[in-house]
């Protein structure tokens, strides 16, 4: 029987410098039913809203609600779902497992060290997604090489280990300004706080504005090296040995 990592290992290159909108127009026609969108509204993830809206409005599209996103996030939820017709999946944490991390460790107490950090992370970021993966063959993500030091292995198909399935990065070669040509170009909806110097934008307490010229996520739990700033959405050799 062909196993996902089959799939996974006969796609191989094969996508290397093809455009993301055919990716996308092959894989959801492929894998229609068992492919889903992760958004978190971020400029890169309004890119593929559009494409994969354009291509097939059916497919599901989903968001992780850690109940800690920034206002402008939960706006700009709400005008892409008006702008294109469309209902974004909601994942929320488990209730009991956010009372006791809260109980536990204090309101804000991912701030205090890295282990309460990820565990808040794992609470309310990767149990929801590994419920919003369930029975899921293929997941879209806005991830780009350019983001990060993390990122730098990424390949555009990958098997993803952590959650057994097969991870498309369509917009790992995009550079930002492609990214911001094609919201321009479409006149797409996007968070706000891009405009305020926030060019990645995760939970309100665990992100801030970067100046000019520093990292893309310089702003993302800021107070961490370089090598610990993944959450455990994506994790690459890199980060798990981080
Ligand atoms: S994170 O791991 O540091 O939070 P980042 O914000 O760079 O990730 O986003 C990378 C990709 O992960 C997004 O393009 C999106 O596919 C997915 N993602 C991140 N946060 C969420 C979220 N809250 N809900 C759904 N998908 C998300
Ligand atoms: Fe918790 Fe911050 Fe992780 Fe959000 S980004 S889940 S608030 S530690």
């Amino acid at each position: 029987m062909q196993t996902l990592w089959d799939c996974t290992k006969r796609y191989e290159g094969r996508y290397n410098g093809s455009a993301p909108e055919d990716l996308l127009r092959e894989f959801l026609k492929e894998y229609s039913g068992k492919i889903v969108l992760a958004t978190s509204f971020g400029a890169e993830d309004q890119v593929l809203t559009h494409m994969v809206v354009s291509i097939d409005p059916q497919t599901e599209i989903f968001t992780l609600d850690t109940g800690r996103l920034p206002e402008e996030t939960y706006k700009v939820w709400e005008q892409t779902e008006r702008f294109y017709g469309i209902k974004i999946k909601p994942f929320f944490p488990d209730r009991a497992e956010v009372e006791w991390l809260v109980l536990d460790q204090g309101i804000n107490g991912f701030y205090e060290s890295i282990e309460n950090r990820k565990r808040c992370c794992r609470v309310r970021k990767i149990d929801p997604l590994k419920r919003a993966l369930e029975k899921r063959e293929v997941w879209i993500t806005g991830l780009r090489r350019e983001q990060s030091i993390t990122r730098q292995d990424l390949t555009v198909v990958e098997y993803d280990e952590t959650f057994g399935l097969i991870k498309l990065n369509p917009l790992l070669e995009w550079s930002t300004k492609q990214v911001w040509d094609y919201i321009k170009k479409h006149d797409i909806p996007y968070n706000s706080l891009h405009d305020r110097g926030y060019p990645s934008i995760g939970c309100a307490p665990c992100t801030r504005a970067v100046n000019e010229g520093e990292d893309i996520r310089g702003g993302r739990w800021w107070w961490e090296s370089p090598e610990h700033k993944e959450c455990g959405l994506h994790l690459t050799d890199f980060t798990q040995n981080a």
